[in-house]
């Protein structure tokens, strides 16, 4: 399967990519390595995963509709009895930027996304797996969702929305005290009202998840935290 990965250097779709090239899967990366966070961790996700001869990284932005159509051009050139498949995770995250920035956040999620349907429809791309927002339905670990998305990627159900997530929902305050905990220190605190694009509370039904991409989440957050802040104490040498 040959594969065009937007968001490839980001958190969900460097894992992505990963898992795809180790099964022997083509990977076109794609992703402008914007500085919304540190991007010499965006790089060091990337030169992993070029490292792997079958991924090759188209370095631009997805609102550059010419370079867009460049990387649909090779992800179907010469692809004829090789099946393809956009996944699009290429996005300006985070609620709170969108007050921010609105334009950006129209021209990143918006207009950049219709591209890639436009795209996706006139090069007879044989499935696209795109994400929405954690607003919607809550924080999850890693693991998981990159098995969810690899499923999503192979079963290519047609009109498929489902919501990939831990299936139950967390207080914040335990989700910080398994920080705390893993950590081995209690953190400062500073307790602030409720900021504008919070939600109160989010939760994800399953249901659907469970029925068509056999999603069945098996990380919990005690086991995900601590492996999280092991990761971030060796990266950056803490
Ligand atoms: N991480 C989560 O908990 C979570 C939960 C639900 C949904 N999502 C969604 O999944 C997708 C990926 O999330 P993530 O956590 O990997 O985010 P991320 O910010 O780590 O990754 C996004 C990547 O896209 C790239 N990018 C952003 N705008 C771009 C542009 N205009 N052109 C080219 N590249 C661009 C960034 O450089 C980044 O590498 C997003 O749509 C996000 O909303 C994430």
């Amino acid at each position: 399967m040959r594969v065009l990965l937007t968001g490839s250097a980001g958190f969900i779709g460097f894992h992505v990519a990963r898992a795809l090239l180790e099964r022997g899967d083509e990977v076109i990366g794609y992703d402008n390595f914007n500085p919304y966070y540190d991007p010499r961790l965006k790089e060091r996700r990337n030169a992993i995963l070029e490292e792997q001869p079958n991924f090759r990284l188209v370095r631009a932005d997805i609102g550059d509709r010419e370079a867009v159509q460049d990387a649909f051009d090779d992800l179907v050139r010469g692809a004829s009895g090789t099946e393809t498949r956009v996944c699009h995770l290429a996005a300006q995250a985070g609620v709170r930027h969108s007050i921010d920035q609105p334009n950006q956040f129209v021209r990143d999620n918006v207009q950049a996304f219709t591209y890639v349907l436009e795209l996706c429809r006139d090069h007879e791309v044989g499935g696209l797996v795109y994400a929405s927002s954690s607003s919607v339905y809550g924080n999850s670990t890693l693991d998981d969702i990159v098995t969810g998305v690899v499923s999503a990627i192979d079963r290519n159900h047609e009109d498929l929305v489902c919501n990939l997530a831990a299936g139950r929902t967390e207080e914040l305050m335990e989700f910080i005290r398994q920080i705390e905990r893993s950590c081995g220190r209690e953190g400062d605190k500073e307790f602030l009202p409720m900021q504008p694009g919070d939600v109160v509370r989010t939760s994800a039904d399953l249901t659907r998840a469970r029925e068509y991409l056999g999603y069945e989440p098996t990380t919990e957050i005690a086991d995900g935290i601590p492996r999280f802040v092991d990761w971030y104490r060796e990266y950056y040498g803490l």
